[in-house]
């Protein structure tokens, strides 16, 4: 449905700081898709759906939504920004105070210039759309009589009454409470669901991305670091940055023994003692590598169950904090380095114990560093 083909957008940098921008972003968006730009502050996300809704011109690369041409730096081809049937949710929704809650979703109908609507197609799209944000009831008051939440549906009914090809929402969530997000969350992938419509959904909360994406792109100071599913993403990072940034991990330095092939098992010489570890991608003996491992999948086992075998490590837990469903263990690797587990919380660990813990090396993901 959307294709982004090397994207380059630099901005001029202020004395002293370095340029901010996209440098090179290349994805595909399929039809129906709920399609994640996750990244830190300042890595580029909004850059990138500026650039696809013609807010903001590319420096070079190209972009096409339906196999149509919307830009072209090789050609100098640029469909102007209200030519593309695009929807988009701003990171500040913008609703007008003056107008009604009904004349806020019709505004896209109403100054379109790709297609002319008549009264009745107007009233009509209007009350779906509101019906389908459950803002119906409220059409005719003041959008200033609403809700932060409230608000926030009638800017994504504004963004859908057109039925945009493709919809882009900017953080949409980021002005909303802890309870209000997750509820309007669920209403997002519901309505988005229902219509089918193609997404682009931007935020920084990690969390957010892994409920509610199809796939994720991970951008890191303008360059897509990785892209896969919520699961791929978490099970196997690419980078330390992408490890770090999603979830909380334990990661350990080292070197690889021997050469480890893409998929294979290779061993880790590291600064807490050799580690099995499943190789994402092929790296050479010697080369530096680092690994994951996320602290649910870390088994905690008796000092005193027999020899302690490979990918064991053995400490003292320092502390213990009981999470309902799981317990979370800080455990010192006698004095230098600390590991973090989660685990069942009935099985009598406490703190001051000596425990070992073992690492299984199919979810103990090398990392090139
Ligand atoms: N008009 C501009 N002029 C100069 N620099 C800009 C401009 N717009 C953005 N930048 C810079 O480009 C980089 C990317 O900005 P962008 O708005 O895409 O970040 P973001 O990923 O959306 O961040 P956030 O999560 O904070 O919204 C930042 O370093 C920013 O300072
Ligand atoms: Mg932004």
């Amino acid at each position: 449905m959307l294709r982004v083909q090397d994207l380059f957008k630099r901005y001029q940098a202020q004395a002293g700081e370095p340029a901010g921008g996209v440098f090179g972003v290349t994805f595909e968006v399929k039809k129906g898709e709920m399609f994640t730009l996750l990244g830190p502050s300042g890595c580029g996300k909004t850059t990138t759906l500026r650039c696809i809704a013609g807010l903001e011109t590319p420096d070079t690369g190209s972009i096409s939504l339906d196999n149509e041409v919307m830009f072209d730096g090789a050609s100098d081809k640029i469909v102007q920004m209200y030519d593309r049937d695009i929807g988009m949710v701003f990171q500040s929704y913008a609703i007008w105070p003056h107008m009604t809650v009904f004349e806020n979703a019709a505004y896209p109908l109403r100054v379109s210039r790709r297609k002319k609507y008549t009264r009745e197609d107007i009233e009509k799209s209007v009350d779906h759309v509101l019906e389908m944000v459950g803002l119906l009831k409220f059409k005719r008051r003041s959008a200033t009589q609403l809700s932060g939440g409230q608000q926030q549906r009638l800017a994504l009914a504004r963004a859908l009454v057109r039925e945009p090809k493709l919809l882009l929402l900017d953080e949409p969530l980021s002005n909303l409470d802890a309870q209000l997000r997750e509820q309007m969350r669920a209403e997002l992938k519901r309505i988005q669901l229902e219509w089918g419509v193609t997404t682009i959904y931007v935020t920084h909360d990690q969390a957010e991305a892994m409920a509610i994406s199809d796939r994720i792109a991970v951008l890191d100071h303008g360059l897509m670091v990785q892209l896969g599913t919520p699961d791929e993403i978490y099970e196997l990072p690419r980078s330390e940055f992408v490890a770090n940034f999603i979830g909380r991990t334990n990661m350990f330095r080292g070197q690889c023994i021997n050469v480890a092939e893409a998929g294979s098992m290779g061993t880790v010489r590291s600064e807490i003692g050799d580690v099995r570890c499943h190789f994402p991608a092929k790296l050479g003996a010697g080369e530096n590598v680092s690994f994951v491992v996320r602290p649910e999948n870390i088994q905690l086992r008796d000092v005193n169950g027999g020899p302690a075998g490979d990918n064991v490590v053995e400490g003292k837990i320092t502390n213990r904090v009981y999470l309902g469903e799981i317990a979370e263990y800080s455990i010192d690797l006698d004095g230098k380095f600390q590991l973090l587990v989660r685990a069942p919380p009935g099985n009598g660990a406490k703190a001051g114990d000596r425990v070992r813990a073992y690492l299984p090396p199919e979810k103990t993901i090398a990392i090139f560093s």
